[in-house]
């Protein structure tokens, strides 16, 4: 499948009179998010602090007839870069955010604190800071749409653990900020895409002939960006999942609870009773739609009730 030969994301009105910072907006995803909008209708701010790449994909849009602005500062600054959005397109309407901070691609005892807080601040704390200085302008005006991009690196991947480590934090703060935003529709929601670049080859030589084609076929960027710009629209009445986007599919990320067993009362039964509790076996797994829904859950199957049911 080529992305040339695919239909246009959305119309050209999709995005008219709104406003959408993508911050990594250069990106491999960010440029293909940035135009798409920007096609779709959309006031673009690219955000990013590649100050070069920013300015000529500025340049390009607007050179194209599109309406785009270039904001040349880490996401960390959120403060500043929704002031400066309000000041040129008078208002904010959604934030998107394929921020990447560089992987130091070392073992977990060889990477330092520092590594670890260059990558909490820009995936981490880059997206909060610019969803909380947004907030206000959301809440004012019932309207607010935010995507964050984690990754199905946090299932887990060695010698990238500031990257999982990282992206694992986002599954947290999209499910409470869904919740917070709900009253005031906003909507907030994560993906997990796939996009090929040369540089994931080694990475992808554990993979059968076939998925190695699939990823340098079809897992293009651009196979993301339906969803991507779904989120982001007015359409989008959903809020607090996570999606797995590649090649123009999309599936839905769960974490889900067992129940286990309710008389573990000594670490030797603890150990014994290890398998028993991890072995999925016919046991429904259940998702949580928030804390409150888990604790009643683990509440009621101690308690002997029906694990589902409404306390
Ligand atoms: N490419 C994939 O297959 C893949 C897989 C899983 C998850 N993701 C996620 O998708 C997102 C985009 O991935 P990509 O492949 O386009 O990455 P990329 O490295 O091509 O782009 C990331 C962009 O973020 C910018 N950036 C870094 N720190 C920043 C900061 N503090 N403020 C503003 N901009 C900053 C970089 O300059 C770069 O332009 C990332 O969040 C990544 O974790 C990608």
């Amino acid at each position: 499948m080529d992305a040339s030969s695919m239909p246009a994301p959305c119309g050209p009105d999709t995005f008219t009179n709104r406003t959408v910072i993508v911050s990594g907006g250069t990106g491999k995803l960010g440029r293909v998010i940035c135009r798409a909008l920007a096609e779709g209708g959309a006031n673009v701010v690219v955000n990013d602090i590649n100050a070069e790449a920013t300015a000529n994909l500025v340049e390009e849009l607007v050179s194209d007839g599109r309406s785009a602005y270039g904001i040349t500062l880490s996401a960390v600054n959120g403060s500043e870069i929704i002031s400066q959005t309000v000041s040129k397109f008078g208002r904010v309407d959604a934030v998107v955010n394929p921020i990447l901070g560089a992987i130091p691609w070392k073992h977990f005892e060889n990477l330092t604190d520092d590594d670890f807080r260059a990558s909490f601040e820009a995936n981490v704390l880059a997206p909060i800071s610019i969803a909380k200085a947004a907030w206000p302008h959301f809440k004012a005006q019932n309207y607010g749409r935010i995507v964050n991009f984690t990754s199905d690196g946090m299932l887990g991947f060695p010698t990238a653990s500031t990257y999982t480590f990282s992206k694992g934090a986002l599954f947290g703060v999209n499910k409470t900020l869904a919740m917070e935003g709900a009253p005031f529709n906003i909507k907030v929601n994560c993906v997990s895409p796939i996009a090929y670049a040369p540089t994931m080859e080694r990475h992808i030589q554990r993979f059968s002939e076939d998925v190695q084609e699939l990823f340098k076929t079809r897992y293009k960027p651009e196979g993301n960006v339906p969803m991507i710009l779904a989120l982001a629209s007015e359409g989008c009445k959903i809020s607090g999942e996570v999606f797995n986007t590649s090649g123009w599919a999309v599936g839905k990320s769960v974490w889900g609870v067992l129940e286990g067993d309710n008389q573990m009362r000594t670490v030797e039964e603890c150990l014994l009773k290890m398998d028993q509790v991890t072995t999925k076996n016919t046991k429904e797994v259940y998702e949580p739609g928030s804390m409150v829904d888990f604790t009643e859950f683990q509440s009621n199957w101690i308690l002997g009730k029906d694990s589902k049911s409404k306390s």
